[in-house]
C-alpha cells in the first residue's frame, strides 16, 4: 500500500507514463484529468477514440460486420487529436466532435465496434505514438495490459455497479431523456461486452494498483495516486545506487 501524505505538489521530475484502466462510470475521466493537471502532463482519453470511430460508422451508415467495408472506412478516417493537461479534443474532417460523441447510442456502438480487430489495430498506433514521449496520463480498458505494458505506473479504478450508474446518471443532461434504469442496464451490458471480448478485454494488469472508489471522491483518489507515484519514484531513485 502507498504511504499517506497530503502534499499535493508535483515531486516527479522524470516524465512518467501513467495508465488508468477500469469500467464505465468508475470516475477515470475526472481522476485522469486532475492527475494530469497536477503533474503537468498531457491527458489521453482512449474511450473518446473508440467513440469517434463509432460516430463515423453511424454517420456514414457503415456495415461494421463487413470487414472489407470497415477497413475501407478506417483507411479514409480523418482523425486529429489534441491532448492537453485537462482536456482531450478530437477533430474529424476538421470538425470538433468531442462533445457530440457522448450519447448513449455512441457509448453502446463504441463498446460493440471496439471488439473488432480492424478498429483496435487502427487505434493502436495513434495511442502508442502519443505515449512515446511519456509525461502522459492515459485512461481506457487495455492501457496497462496491451497498449503500454511497460508503463511506469498502472492503476485500475473500480466502484460498485450501483455507484457507477448513479455517477453516469448525474452526468447525463436532462435533455437526453434517459432513466436511471436505462443507464444502469446499458452500463452492465457494456461491462459485459468489454470484459468478455477476445481482444484486449477489460482487466487489471498483474502489476496494476487497484483502487475501489465506491466511497471516495475523485480528489481523495488523486491524493492516493500521487502517494503511490511518489513511492515509486523514491523506490527507483534508491535502486539506482
Ligand atoms: O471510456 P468510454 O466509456 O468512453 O469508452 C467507450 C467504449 O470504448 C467502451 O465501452 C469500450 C471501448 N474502449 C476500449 O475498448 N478500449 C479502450 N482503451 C477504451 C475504450
Amino acid at each position: 500500500m502507498c504511504e499517506a501524505s497530503v502534499d499535493g505538489s508535483n515531486p516527479v521530475t522524470d516524465p512518467l507514463l501513467i495508465t488508468i484502466d477500469g469500467p464505465a462510470g468508475a470516475g477515470k475521466t475526472t481522476v485522469s484529468r486532475l492527475l494530469a493537471e497536477q503533474l503537468d502532463y498531457r491527458y489521453l482519453d482512449t474511450g473518446a477514440l473508440y467513440r469517434s470511430v463509432a460516430y463515423g460508422i453511424l454517420i456514414n451508415g457503415i456495415d461494421f460486420e463487413d470487414d472489407a467495408a470497415l477497413i475501407a472506412h478506417l483507411k479514409e478516417f480523418d482523425l486529429t487529436t489534441h491532448a492537453h493537461k485537462n482536456e482531450f479534443r478530437l477533430l474529424w474532417k476538421d470538425q470538433d466532435i468531442t462533445d457530440q460523441i457522448r450519447t448513449p447510442e455512441i457509448s453502446m456502438m463504441a463498446s460493440v465496434v471496439s471488439a473488432k480487430p480492424a478498429v483496435r489495430n487502427f487505434l493502436l498506433n495513434i495511442q502508442r505514438e502519443m505515449g512515446k514521449d511519456k509525461a502522459l496520463v492515459c485512461e481506457g480498458r487495455d492501457m496497462g495490459t496491451v497498449i503500454f505494458p511497460q508503463a511506469d505506473i498502472k492503476f485500475f479504478l473500480d466502484a460498485d455497479p450501483h455507484a457507477r450508474a448513479c455517477r453516469r446518471y448525474k452526468e447525463t443532461s436532462p435533455k437526453a431523456a434517459v432513466t436511471f434504469e436505462d443507464i444502469s442496464r446499458d452500463m452492465l451490458q457494456r461491462d459485459q461486452n468489454d470484459r468478455q471480448r477476445v481482444l484486449s478485454p477489460l482487466r487489471p494488469a498483474d502489476d496494476a494498483i487497484r483502487i475501489d472508489c465506491t466511497d471516495i471522491d475523485p480528489h481523495a483518489v488523486v491524493v492516493r495516486m500521487m502517494n503511490c507515484i511518489k513511492s515509486k519514484v523514491r523506490e527507483r531513485k534508491t535502486s539506482r545506487f
